[in-house]
């Protein structure tokens, strides 16, 4: 799996509203517990304009829909442990 480099959190009301506080509550607590996963830089962004389809989060500038708190959770799951066990 690769890596993620940087994610960004739609920190617009709607995604806010609908998860993407705890799902902001997610990710820190998981770089916190895996400082040497991933060098993954957190930011906000503004409304997406899928604020039907939210929360929004995008990893490496892809756009992911619909992200809750427990999906977010077993994907970061699935991350390497430390960026030696990524595959070339
Ligand atoms: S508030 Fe997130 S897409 Fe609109």
């Amino acid at each position: 799996m690769k890596i993620p480099r940087k994610i960004t959190l739609c920190a617009g009301s709607a995604c806010w509203a609908k998860g993407n506080q705890q799902n902001l509550r997610v990710l820190e607590a998981f770089l916190a517990e895996h400082p040497g996963c991933c060098a993954v830089r957190l930011e906000g962004c503004r409304c997406q304009n899928l604020c039907l389809n939210g929360p929004v989060i995008l990893v490496d500038g892809q756009r992911l829909t619909n992200v809750t708190p427990q999906w977010l959770q077993q994907w970061l799951r699935q991350l390497p442990d430390s960026p030696q066990e990524v595959a070339p």
